[in-house]
This record gives structure tokens, C-alpha cells and sequence, in this order.
């Protein structure tokens, strides 16, 4: 499972339908499986994570998994050891998936040429961030009751940030109408091939939109100086209260998280009764839970899940 843009309409609608079900787990007193009883996953995180490694570890959990994380911090990669050589060595304790998360882009696929266990992209550099990308889907079709025909404005770091990249991919399969807006250094004109409409106005992508979601601003990733300040990025590209109500009255708001407030979007915005960011974090453990049990009990037979 490493990008979503290989996957057709039929194949993502599966996984959100089983996530479907998986959710309705998660609201029993006992939210615990047998699915993935014998079954041992590892988490490799060379990149900081809240929402994602936490999520597919409760996800394996939940299904009866034995889950355990390794984060670059607290292992042998801080004395130097390679990414063949950890992935080796998790693979000669005969795991069955890694879910990975690395700072360069095409590691996971790396990782899947490399060893045995089935390989999760958790985030490859700006490449891309799939489970985030079906969570996302999931939000809006649980909160929209669809996907086909809704309008989605995409603000913000687009250029860094592998989250656009996946939604954008998936988005498209599910019949979404994608509008993109952002600085101009921020906003990669390629997206423009890819049937995306980019506007320099965040403005002109907000008006009448069913759905926005906001990217964070990834400073981590930036060499040079690609907007003047984050105040003068507030005051022209954040998302506040005012330019929310362009967009349709019951707009969905979301955002991948860590969020930058006050800068891409404002307190009361990312608070609001519009916004659905707690709900993505909730989906996301259902989207996850999905991922395993398509992935590790043969109920995917697409070569694209592994
Ligand atoms: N959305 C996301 O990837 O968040 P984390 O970095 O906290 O995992």
C-alpha cells in the first residue's frame, strides 16, 4: 500500500466501506477482534507522527495484533544503521506488515522491493500519505452522505505536503471536483495537467465549496523563505471566519493536523461547528483498521494493496 494513485473507484470504494464497519467497532465498550489474532506489525517512524502512528497501532490493536514501534530516535538508526539493513532485521523476526513513515520520497517502495512483510506507507517525504488520503474520503462521504459532484478547495502548502498529493489522487477517482489555492510558490502548476483547478486567489477556490481543507505550512521542509512572513501569510492565505463564508453554509472543514493556528487557519475556524478535524482523527483508526484487514487476511487480491 503505497500511493492511492493506483487505485480505481472499485478498489477505494472497498476500503471505505469496510472502514465503514470498522467504525462502528470503535463505538463498543469492548473494541477488540480476533481478525488479526498471530498477526505481528511493526511501525517504523523516521519522521515525527501523533495522529498516524497512533492510529495504526490502536487499528492493529483493536483487530487483536501484536503492534510494536520503532521510532529513529530510540533505535539502531540513531548509531547509523541503514534503512536495508533495519528493514532486515525487522524482517528476520518474521513480522507481516511495516508500516512506515520516512523523510525521502519512494522509501516505502524501497521497503516493499526490499523485504517479506507487507509495507504501509505512512508518509514519504512530499510523495505521498494514502491513509490520510482515504480518511479524508471517508470524513466527507460520513459527513456529506456523498462524494461525486462535491466541490473540495485544497489551501495552502500544496508543493510539500504528500496529504495533497493523495487526496488529489483519490479525490479524482471518487468524482470530486478539486480546487487548489495557495501562494504561487507553494502551488506546483503541474497540478493544472492533472485537471485541478489552481487559483491565486484563495478566495475564488472557497466560494460555493462544499468542503475545504487546509494544509499545514510545512516549515520543516522549506530551504528558503517561500512567503514573506507568517503574519502576511495569515492575512492574505489563512482561512478565517470571514472567508468561510463564502464557501456553502454547511461546509466541511478539515485539516490533516499539526495545524499552524493563526497562521493557515484561525482558532475559531478550526473550532467551529463547520469543522470536522476531531472526526478525522476518529476515521482515521476505522481507515487504518480497513488497511489491516484487506491487507493481512487475504481480503484484498489487488497486487496494488501490497
Ligand atoms: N496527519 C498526520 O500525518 O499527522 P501526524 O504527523 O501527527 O501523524
Amino acid at each position: 500500500m503505497l500511493a492511492l494513485g493506483g487505485f480505481s473507484a472499485a478498489e477505494i470504494r472497498l476500503i471505505l466501506d469496510t472502514a465503514k464497519s470498522m467504525k462502528e467497532i470503535l463505538h463498543r465498550d469492548i473494541k477488540k477482534l480476533p481478525t488479526l489474532r498471530g498477526k505481528s506489525i511493526v511501525t517504523l517512524f523516521y519522521e515525527p507522527s501523533t495522529r498516524t502512528r497512533t492510529s495504526f497501532e490502536l487499528a492493529g490493536k483493536y483487530l487483536g495484533a501484536d503492534v510494536v514501534n520503532i521510532t529513529s530516535s530510540t533505535s539502531s538508526i540513531v548509531k547509523g544503521e541503514s534503512l536495508r539493513d533495519t528493514l532486515y532485521t525487522i524482517e528476520a523476526m518474521n513480522v507481516d506488515a511495516i508500516v512506515m513513515r520516512h523523510k525521502a520520497e519512494g522509501a516505502a517502495a524501497y521497503a516493499a522491493k526490499a523485504v517479506k512483510p507487507v509495507i504501509i506507507n505512512a508518509g514519504d517525504g512530499a510523495h505521498a500519505h494514502p491513509s490520510q488520503g482515504l480518511l479524508n474520503l471517508f470524513t466527507i462521504e460520513d459527513k456529506k452522505g456523498k462524494l461525486e459532484g462535491l466541490k473540495i478547495a485544497i489551501l495552502g502548502d500544496i508543493l510539500h505536503s504528500r496529504v495533497a498529493r493523495s487526496d488529489i489522487a483519490g479525490m479524482r477517482k471518487m468524482g470530486l471536483n478539486i480546487h487548489v489555492a495557495g501562494p504561487r510558490t507553494l502551488v506546483p502548476r503541474f497540478l493544472l495537467e492533472e485537471g485541478v483547478v489552481v487559483h491565486d486567489r484563495i478566495e475564488d477556490a472557497i466560494e460555493g465549496a462544499d468542503v475545504i481543507e487546509v494544509l499545514r505550512i510545512q516549515l520543516e521542509r522549506m530551504k528558503g523563505g517561500l512567503f514573506p512572513t507568517t503574519r502576511e501569510y495569515a492575512r492574505i492565505f489563512g482561512l478565517n471566519k470571514e472567508r468561510l463564508s463564502l464557501a456553502k453554509e454547511d461546509v466541511l472543514v478539515l485539516h490533516p493536523g499539526p495545524m499552524n493556528k493563526g497562521w493557515e487557519i484561525s482558532p475559531e475556524v478550526a473550532y467551529s461547528i463547520n469543522s470536522a478535524i476531531q472526526e478525522e482523527v476518529e476515521n482515521g483508526v476505522a481507515v487504518r483498521m480497513a488497511l489491516f484487514t484487506l491487507l493481512l487476511t487475504g481480503g484484498a487480491t489487488d497486487d496494488k494493496f501490497n
